[in-house]
């Protein structure tokens, strides 16, 4: 009842008893008050409507995208032909946090992925930062990611002779710009397909992975078809180093894998299916990202990929050797449908992460309303969808996108050491996936997140500094006067900080 009534006023109560800075901030939430707040009526409960199958689709869906149609191009001149090996790398960073994902998303099956995850562990103020770098995971990402289908969109309607206007093409301050019109258009069309329900943008989403997947194994076949085994000689021509910095900026294809743990909610059965969706989504993935390497590398060599004029490369690689416009059509078709899964999957993931966050008073809590009538957060999908929209329609993103992949990294290097945190303090707790060989791989996994992170320029680490700083500002300002582990007595925080 206490609590109810904290929830309902959060700040009057958190008035009385906030307890010293250093305190909030590494005070823990009970993993069983987190799963019951996933069931409290005062929210309204998610719809549980998804299997290990489509929640498999969710994280691939979120996942394959951009990084293998836009970046890949990018990274061939940096790491030369030896850009699959990037793959591997960045792959085996991921896989590594991918188990500890798998550990914890069947011990705390709630929506806030890593969020719930730290406080779990590490704190409300690891949580906070967690959270805070989410938002940089999906919501900047995604608004990054529309940009990258909005390309495909022009170079399509360009094919079919209908070129739009410079002023509708890009956002202001390149070009003429005015706004990007066909990234505000998928990022509307995204979010009202979340907003009729959950089961629904599944459906969309599942048949969209399936066409993804298929224009990859095309893309695969075609390729292999002029396959030239000594386009991989030199294999190092940028050296190692160059294989590393390309591992870093691949990393964002990457991302997204751990979008199944934000469906904890929704999943008729999280503890055995969020983990086994998550592994097996990496491993699809991972095989994928290296499969279309190996054949874009065999079929042109690395120095064609820094052409000015290679800017969507399987799409002209495509071209190039089949000659048909049909093919390179039903290409950029699927390529654009493949970037609106990224979106849809991504804004899913955020508004259930806010959610989570609104529920523990972290966010404002219009972001934590269920809608009786479709079983999802109407009003947070909403906001979310409008913000994205905008960002992506108006903002030159930049050096912002980039910092995404620092954000997730760091995202990832908490799960990897909560659950660290958890088999030392907890290990009698049941869990329905153990990462193998004890703390050894989630060790390693940090190490494997911060080498990636070291590797980035030092403007993406400048954007990075200054996110953190205006999320702590929030902290501070908003979240930590209204946050509901807060208004807790002292005996409640005993209990927090015991379990
Ligand atoms: N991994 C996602 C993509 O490559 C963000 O589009």
């Amino acid at each position: 009842m206490a609590e109810r009534n904290t929830y309902d006023n959060p700040t009057a109560a958190s008035a009385h008893s906030r307890p010293p800075l250093s305190r909030q901030l590494t005070r823990r939430k009970a993993i069983g008050t987190m799963i019951a707040d996933s069931r409290d009526s005062a929210t309204g409960g998610l719809r549980r409507t998804f299997g290990v199958f489509q929640l498999t689709m969710i994280s691939v869906g979120a996942t394959l995208g951009t990084g293998i149609l836009v970046i890949l191009g990018e990274a061939v001149p940096v790491a030369g032909p030896a850009v699959w090996i990037a793959f591997i790398l960045a792959g085996a960073t991921a896989l590594l946090s991918a188990l500890s994902y798998a550990e914890m998303a069947g011990m705390v099956p709630v929506s806030g992925s890593s969020y719930s995850y730290s406080y779990a562990t590490l704190g409300e103020g690891a949580a906070w930062v967690c959270g805070w770098c989410l938002v940089l995971e999906y919501a900047v990402s995604v608004a990054a990611v529309a940009v990258g289908a909005a390309d495909y969109v022009n170079e399509t309607l360009r094919i079919f002779g209908l070129e739009l206007p410079p002023s509708l093409t890009t956002g202001p301050g390149a070009d003429g710009g005015v706004i990007n019109l066909s990234a505000l258009i998928v990022v509307v069309l995204a979010t009202l397909l979340l907003m009729r329900g959950a089961w629904e943008s599944g459906v969309v989403n599942t048949i969209i992975v399936f066409v993804k997947i298929g224009i990859l194994i095309f893309f695969c076949l075609v390729a292999f078809t002029a396959f030239r085994a000594g386009n991989f000689t030199p294999l190092l021509p940028m050296g190692a180093a160059g294989v590393s910095a390309a591992a870093s900026s691949v990393f964002f294809s990457y991302i997204g894998f751990d979008a199944a743990s934000t469906a904890g909610e929704e999943a008729k059965n999280p503890k055995r299916d969020l983990p086994r969706a998550i592994i097996a989504s990496m491993l699809i993935v991972t095989t994928m990202y290296v499969l279309v390497a190996i054949a874009a590398i065999g079929a042109r060599q690395w120095e064609w990929f820094g052409l000015e004029s290679t800017t969507a490369p399987l799409v002209q690689i495509v071209h190039e050797i089949t000659r048909s416009d049909v093919a390179v059509l039903l290409f950029a078709v699927s390529a654009v449908l493949a970037i609106l899964s990224v979106v849809i999957t991504v804004l899913y993931g955020q508004s259930r992460i806010l959610l989570t966050m609104a529920r523990d008073g972290m966010v404002p809590r219009v972001f934590g309303r269920v809608s009786l009538r479709t079983g999802t957060p109407l009003v947070g999908t909403l906001i979310v969808g409008v913000l994205v929209a905008i960002t992506a329609a108006f903002i030159p993103l930049g050096e912002l996108a980039n910092a995404t992949s620092i954000g997730t990294l760091f995202a990832f290097c908490l799960v990897n050491v909560a659950v660290i945190c958890l088999k030392v303090r907890r290990p009698d707790l049941p869990r329905s996936f153990r990462v193998p060989f004890g703390p050894v791989l989630p060790a390693l996994g940090s190490l494997a997140c911060a080498f990636l992170m070291i590797n980035l320029g030092g403007v993406t680490w400048a954007v990075f500094g200054l996110w953190m700083l205006v999320g702590a500002v929030i902290y501070l300002t908003y979240s930590r006067r209204h946050s509901r582990v807060g208004g807790l007595t002292e005996a409640d925080y005993r209990t927090s900080i015991e379990a």
